[in-house]
This record gives structure tokens, C-alpha cells and sequence, in this order.
């Protein structure tokens, strides 16, 4: 497991993600990670004691806690959210945009870093890959620390725009374990292939 730096960590959404995050991420307290969370009606002075926030919460209660989130300022946001209808046929928001750039557009002072949205909750902890991208690359140390704090392999994957891909990924994962019935216990995983001869 990481060696972790201090971080004081505000969840925002104590569901199934939300809650398994907080019992990995303070299984061992030599991770030094410091989690809380919001709640519905604490959100602004858990945010302003933390360094980072997750969001693990339905995409439509997303902008309600930014909003009441307080100053974001220089903070970290986790964003765990898949946009996803209620009918998982599809996504609410796609191609050119995701969920994690409108997070960012609407708190543009944040540092966003999409991340543990693309296997299903049961699945942290379980060594797999965990996917994140985004566009400064200090919240995204911190991030990777917290992916791996998560019992995840860090796979970082680039910019916050590639979110949109992430997101899509996520729609698959959710397509094939539900609507094809193959049921919620695989992941996908980034593989090198040895260079052709
Ligand atoms: N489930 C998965 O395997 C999975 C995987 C990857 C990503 N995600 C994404 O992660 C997010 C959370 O999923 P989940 O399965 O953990 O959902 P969940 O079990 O339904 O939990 C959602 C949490 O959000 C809280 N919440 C709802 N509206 C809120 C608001 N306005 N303000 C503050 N908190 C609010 C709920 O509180 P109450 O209990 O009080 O309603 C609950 O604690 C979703 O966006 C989902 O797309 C889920």
C-alpha cells in the first residue's frame, strides 16, 4: 500500500461508492487520509476543512453541492459521477462534453480529476485498473495516490477532456453488466502489447 501525505478528504454522497472509498481509504491510518463526510447540510464546513472533495453522488444533485460547497479554490475535486439516464440506455451528456468538463466549467477555481467511475463499486479494492484524467498534473499525483490508497492501479489517461471517453467507458461497463446480462464482476484492463517484430 502508498505511503500517503496527510490529505483531509470531504465526500460528498455516503452511497455505495462514497462509503466504499471511506472504509478503504481509512483501513490503514499510516495512508494518513483524514475522510468526512458532507452530508446534505454540513457541505461548506466539510469542504472548507478538506484539501479534496469527491463527488459520489447522482449526476443531477452535482451542481447543487457545488453550489453550496463554499470556496473551492485551489481544492481537488474527485469526480466519480457517470451521467447516466435513468433507463441506462445511454448518457445524458456525451461526444464533445462530459460530466467532469461541466464540473469544471462550474467550478472553474477547482482542479478536477475524473476517477473510480469506470468498474462497478464491488470492484475497489480488488486490484484492478482505475482510470483517471485530468488537467493539472499535481491533483493528479494526489489522485493516483488515492486510486492506489483505493486498492486500484493507477492508469492515467490523460486530460480532463479525455472524461468524455471515460464516461462512455463506464456506459459500456454498465451496458454489458446489466442490459447483456453479464453481471458486474469484470473490469477492463490496460494491457502493453509487445511491439511487433
Ligand atoms: N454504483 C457504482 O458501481 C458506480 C460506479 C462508478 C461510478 N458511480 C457513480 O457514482 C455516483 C454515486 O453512485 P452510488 O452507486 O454510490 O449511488 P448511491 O448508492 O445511490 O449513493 C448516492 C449518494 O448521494 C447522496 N445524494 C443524493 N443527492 C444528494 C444531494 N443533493 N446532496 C448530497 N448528497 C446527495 C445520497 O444520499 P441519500 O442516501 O440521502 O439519498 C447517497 O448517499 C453516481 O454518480 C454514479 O454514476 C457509481
Amino acid at each position: 500500500m502508498p505511503d500517503c501525505q496527510q490529505m483531509n478528504i470531504a465526500i460528498a454522497g455516503s452511497g455505495n461508492i462514497g462509503k466504499t472509498l471511506a472504509r478503504l481509504w481509512q483501513r490503514d491510518p499510516h495512508l494518513g487520509l483524514d475522510v468526512h463526510f458532507t452530508g446534505r447540510d454540513r457541505i461548506a464546513p466539510t469542504v472548507a476543512a478538506a484539501d479534496i472533495l469527491v463527488l459520489s453522488v447522482p449526476w443531477n444533485a452535482a451542481a447543487d453541492v457545488l453550489a453550496n460547497a463554499g470556496d473551492l479554490t485551489g481544492k481537488i475535486i474527485v469526480d466519480c459521477i457517470n451521467p447516466v439516464l435513468p433507463t441506462l440506455d445511454g448518457l445524458s451528456i456525451g461526444g464533445n462534453d462530459s460530466a467532469a468538463e461541466q464540473l469544471q466549467r462550474l467550478a472553474p477555481q477547482a482542479r478536477v480529476v475524473k476517477a473510480f467511475n469506470t468498474l462497478g463499486w464491488a470492484l475497489l479494492g480488488g486490484g484492478y485498473d482505475g482510470f483517471y484524467c485530468g488537467d493539472d498534473a499535481g491533483a493528479k499525483q494526489q489522485v493516483a495516490t488515492l486510486v492506489a490508497a483505493a486498492g486500484l492501479r493507477p492508469v492515467d489517461v490523460g486530460s480532463l477532456r479525455n472524461a468524455r471517453y471515460l464516461e462512455a467507458m463506464a456506459m459500456l461497463w454498465i451496458d454489458m453488466a446489466v442490459k447483456q446480462g453479464r453481471g458486474p464482476n469484470f473490469a477492463f484492463h490496460l494491457q502493453d502489447a509487445h511491439a511487433a517484430q
